[in-house]
């Protein structure tokens, strides 16, 4: 009795099962029996690739839902003048169709399929940022899933606009956006969702990215967006790419070596301003710093104006105030030398002030003593002679020079006098130039340090 009722009730359950099984059997679209033996019969697809004009859904108001991702496999080219990046990435879609869904049981286990895509509806998901022609190469095949979901994949040479900011070139980091959409699907029709998390796209792109190019991939963030335009709202999302710049081409190409010209024409400041060299040796740096310029010109972005061009201009014109700074202390040497004129009495205070505490012209010394050991006891800080000389001595002193040079050379005492003008003259020239060389080590170090603070932050 119990086990007769217990068989009634196994039998009943076979029975709802077989008919449940019947039952879901009969929705499957495809007919997929024979496929492992006899191979696909195109037939079974007939209905769903007569379909392919219209978009797969049994019921127009649910909207497809379409999975993306991608995988950034190289970055070829930033270019900042047209503001493009070329990459090139595969971009994955997944999206279910209904009607193409069969029984793996009933075809020996086939679980999926590859189709070629011209056969099957497409979502038209494409790249707002997108500048060029798409080179889809043509024939490519999606995986259909015996459950109806397509998964397709493609490659795709990516020309996109982006922001690049050069300011901070060679050391610069660049955002550059990336936005999916639908070309004609609003939201109603069409919502788009990751088929991968951001941060594993992120990393499979890193590790794909092989090529030791100038650029290297820092990471991708992502962000949803709807976007409307007139009364239709579109789903969109807006994935960041940040790369960074490897500047190690351009730190030893344009950096290292105009440093190193600035330095030497720093160091020439230490040759001895009376010798006929330094002129010469200035003007020879800046040649070739122009001839620098000029070959390393093709290696700087053609577009806006970076830091670095600053920092090139300010080396420039340091070098060109240098050799200012020379002809104009050869010039003051030149004129203690031939008829030096009545040192102006604030002058001549600054100069006393400045040489009797021997606190702010070291550099003069070692200078003064190779051109002017004659004229050492002139400058000695006891002496009054300079200021009587310069107190009453304008008007009979220019009167003289101007007047009957041949006479006031002849009087000893005046001989004396003129000395100490040009030992006075020198002397002033000497704390000139050391003063100026202090001031240019200032604005050099003030500027240099400004430009890397601003290169960090
Ligand atoms: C599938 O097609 C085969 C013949 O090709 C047929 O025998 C079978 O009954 C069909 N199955 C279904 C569920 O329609
Ligand atoms: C189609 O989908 C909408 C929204 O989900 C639902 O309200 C409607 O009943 C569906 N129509 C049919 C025939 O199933
Ligand atoms: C898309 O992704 C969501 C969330 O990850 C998931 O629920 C959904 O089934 C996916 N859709 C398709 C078509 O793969
Ligand atoms: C890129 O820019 C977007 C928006 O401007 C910002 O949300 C994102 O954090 C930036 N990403 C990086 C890595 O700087």
């Amino acid at each position: 009795m119990e086990r007769g009722w217990l068989h009634g009730e196994g039998f009943f359950l076979c029975l709802i099962l077989h008919l449940l099984h019947q039952g879901r059997g009969g929705t499957f679209p495809i007919n997929c029996s024979g496929f492992d033996q006899h191979g696909v019969n195109p037939a079974a697809f007939q209905a769903v690739f007569d379909r392919k004009a219209f978009r797969p859904v049994t019921n127009f108001s649910v909207p497809t839902h379409v999975n993306i991702s991608f995988t950034l496999s190289a970055i070829l080219e930033v270019d900042a003048r047209l503001q493009l990046m070329t990459s090139f990435l595969w971009l994955n879609m997944v999206w279910y169709n209904p009607f193409i869904r069969w029984n793996p049981e009933e075809c020996g286990g086939i679980k999926k399929l590859s189709i070629a895509t011209e056969n099957l509806w497409l979502p038209d998901i494409f790249i707002e940022e997108f500048m060029d022609m798409d080179q889809t190469p043509p024939g490519l095949m999606a995986y259909v899933n015996s459950d109806g979901h397509i998964k397709y994949s493609k490659p795709m040479r990516m020309v996109s606009i982006c922001k690049l900011d050069i300011f901070y070139f060679p050391f610069d980091e660049q955002n550059c956006t990336l936005t999916f959409s639908s070309f004609i699907y609003t939201v109603e029709n069409m919502v788009l969702g990751m088929e991968q998390d951001v941060q594993e796209i992120s990393k499979t792109s890193q590790n794909v990215v092989w090529s030791k190019g100038e650029w290297v991939l820092q990471g991708i963030h992502q962000r949803m967006k709807m976007t409307t335009v007139g009364t239709n709202e579109y789903n969109q999302i807006v994935f960041y790419v940040a790369i960074r710049r490897r500047p190690t081409l351009y730190v030893i190409n344009l950096l290292v070596p105009s440093s190193f010209l600035v330095a030497i024409d720093a160091l020439s400041f230490y040759l001895p301003a009376e010798s006929e060299n330094r002129a010469p040796f200035k003007i020879t740096l800046l040649l070739g710093y122009n001839v620098f310029l000029l070959m390393m010109n093709d290696l700087l972005p053609i577009s806006g104006t970076p830091l670095i061009s600053v920092y090139f201009a300010l080396c420039l014109s340091l070098m060109v105030v240098s050799l200012l700074e020379t002809i104009f202390i050869t010039y003051l040497l030149h004129l203690a030398a031939t008829q030096p004129p009545p040192l102006p009495r604030w002058l001549h205070s600054l100069l006393l002030h400045c040489t009797s505490p021997r606190k702010c012209c070291p550099v003069v010394a070692p200078q003064r003593g190779n051109s002017g050991q004659d004229l050492g006891p002139a400058h000695l800080p006891g002496t009054k002679e300079p200021v009587e000389l310069v107190g009453k001595g304008p008007g009979p002193r220019e009167a003289e020079l101007s007047g009957c040079p041949g006479s006031a050379s002849t009087q000893p005492e005046d001989e004396a006098q003129k000395q100490h003008l040009v030992s006075l003259w020198v002397q002033c020239s000497h704390m000139m130039d050391s003063l100026l060389f202090r001031l240019y080590l200032l604005f050099l170090a003030t500027s240099i340090t400004t430009v890397i603070v601003l290169w960090n932050t």
